[in-house]
């Protein structure tokens, strides 16, 4: 599937899109995604980081693939992820879907999904998400909550501190809905906010 040009256009995010909303949107739902898991498991070279010391940023894992990437951390199948779609203004879609292609270039590709606002109610269907898949050159593969907490502390580039796309992100979805902040990013927060006060 892709977008074409003429027809509304809908992003979800579920890393930086959620917070930073850098394009004209007409109307926003906060809603969920099945089948996929959120995981700092993308390096970044542009953002939150540098091409010799690169940060973390999300992507989407699908529990089929995080179950053989992680055999000691199952996946919960039915754990969702939760973000936000926005609906891009009216005649505005063409050059926001090229900005955000130029945004998220370091490794991401299209792909669409169907957001739920509550079981088996489809809110939103073919909406634009940036994923980073497994064999994208930026994909980090199977690395411990450690290591990732430890370059996320820190890692910097040009958008600003990875420890801040990190500490943005929990901080919207709590503000948002406290079931929306799954377990992995509370226990990465803590750890990253640990290391960064034993470095004091
Ligand atoms: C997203 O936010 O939806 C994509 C990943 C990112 O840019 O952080």
């Amino acid at each position: 599937m892709t977008w074409e040009d003429g027809r509304p256009l809908w992003i979800f995010g579920y890393g930086s899109i959620i917070y930073r909303v850098d394009f004209p949107v007409e109307d926003q739902v906060f809603g969920y995604i099945h089948g996929r898991r959120r995981a700092f498991l993308q390096h970044s070279h542009d953002h939150r980081g540098t091409l010799t010391n690169p940060g973390r940023v999300c992507t989407l894992i699908p529990h089929s693939e995080w179950d053989s990437m992680f055999p000691n951390e199952p996946s919960d199948p039915d754990t969702v992820c939760w973000g936000i779609a926005y609906k891009v203004k009216s005649g505005e879609e063409k050059r926001v879907k090229k900005h955000l292609d130029w945004r998220e270039k370091d490794g991401y590709t299209e792909d669409f999904v169907n957001v739920f606002t509550e079981p088996g109610k489809v809110a939103v269907s073919n909406v634009l998400v940036y994923v980073g898949v497994s064999n994208n050159p930026s994909f980090v593969g199977v690395s411990s909550m450690e290591e990732t907490a430890m370059v996320i502390a820190r890692a910097e580039g040009p958008s600003g501190t990875n420890r801040e796309y990190l500490f943005k992100l929990c901080d919207a979805l709590r503000f948002h809905s406290k079931q929306a902040l799954e377990p992995y990013l509370a226990k990465l927060e803590l750890m990253v906010r640990q290391l960064i006060e034993e470095s004091k």
